[in-house]
């Protein structure tokens, strides 16, 4: 499949240098990954721009992805010792449990500090993630109503701004965004499918088929039990969509299957959550 990217060069220089200048000011990052896809939402680049400032993983959307791959992602990010979490920043889970991890990954910066007699300064964090992954959503959250007072003011260039989200934290206001990365097919299609990347980069037929292929794999009934059909492993993508046709109805006159409307819903079921819960990126195997 040719996948027709719109992330261009031009985006990508702008996005770096603004990350970078920025990333300058800043004494923590928190890299935001789906966590659905924390494999093909992160981005290379990050660790070479950020040096040996601490990070913190947030795996977000974490209501969307399956919980116990969720769990592996976090035991996996461990054993590499990176300070991780899972949130659910759309209703505020986990965003307690963020800011701890922050204060404890900051503690060598404030140590440094202090042995040079600098106390009470206050630790700079920056959010950073690919489009949609929700950093605005987790701003928002951290900030509250606060976000009123950082409004552009015609006529002013606006400085970067600093808002207090706990003890001895302020947040930039403004995110990082990262492009995402376009390694291979799948890649792409994990970032479409997961709404990082506009749908119209991938060719739909293509992107559902392997979307119920790997859902028929790895969380095998789900299409079965949500479309009422009854689905074998055995069968053919064809044959799927025939059955689902059948069972939802999904009709042209005369009866044949329209397999545009099962691709459409299929797709929509998936994209909303109500197929249930995913992760498409499997957490690496345990050693
Ligand atoms: P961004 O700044 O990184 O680009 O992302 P943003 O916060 O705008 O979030 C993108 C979408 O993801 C938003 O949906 C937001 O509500 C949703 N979202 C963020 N965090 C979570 C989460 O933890 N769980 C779930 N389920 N959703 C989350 P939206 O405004 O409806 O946009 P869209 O769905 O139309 O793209």
């Amino acid at each position: 499949m040719e996948l027709k990217l719109q992330w261009f060069p031009g985006h990508m220089t702008k996005a770096r240098r603004m990350m970078e200048a920025n990333l300058k000011l800043v004494d923590v990052v928190v890299e935001m990954l789906d966590a659905r896809i924390p494999r093909a939402s992160s981005n290379p680049m990050l660790i070479k721009m950020i040096g040996n400032k601490p990070k913190v993983i947030a795996l977000n959307k974490a209501d969307m992805a399956n919980k116990e791959e969720t769990a592996l992602w976090l035991e996996n990010l461990k054993t590499k010792n990176f300070a991780a979490v899972q949130i659910d920043c759309a209703k505020g889970k986990g965003v307690k449990q963020l800011l701890t991890t922050i204060q404890k990954a900051a503690e060598p910066v404030t140590e440094k500090w202090l042995k040079r007699g600098v106390r009470n300064r206050p630790i700079r964090v920056m959010i950073v993630g690919i489009p949609n992954v929700g950093k605005s959503t987790l701003i928002n959250r951290l900030v509250g109503r606060r976000t009123a007072m950082t409004q552009d003011k015609p006529g002013v260039t606006r400085g970067p701004q600093w808002i207090t989200i706990a003890k001895g934290l302020e947040l930039l206001d403004t995110p990082g965004v990262l492009w995402p990365k376009f390694e291979n097919q799948e890649v792409g299609l994990f970032l479409a499918l997961t709404g990082a990347v506009k749908e119209d980069v991938f060719d739909k037929s293509i992107a559902v088929e392997i979307l119920i292929d790997k859902l028929q794999k790895e969380y095998p009934q789900v299409l079965s039990s949500k479309y009422g059909a009854v689905l074998e492993q055995e069968d053919d993508i064809n044959t799927i969509y025939e059955k689902i046709a059948q069972a939802r109805g999904c009709l042209k006159a005369g009866g044949k299957a329209d397999i545009d409307k099962v691709m459409n819903m299929v797709l929509r079921d998936f994209k909303t959550g109500k197929l249930g819960a995913f992760t498409l990126d499997k957490a690496p195997e345990k050693k």
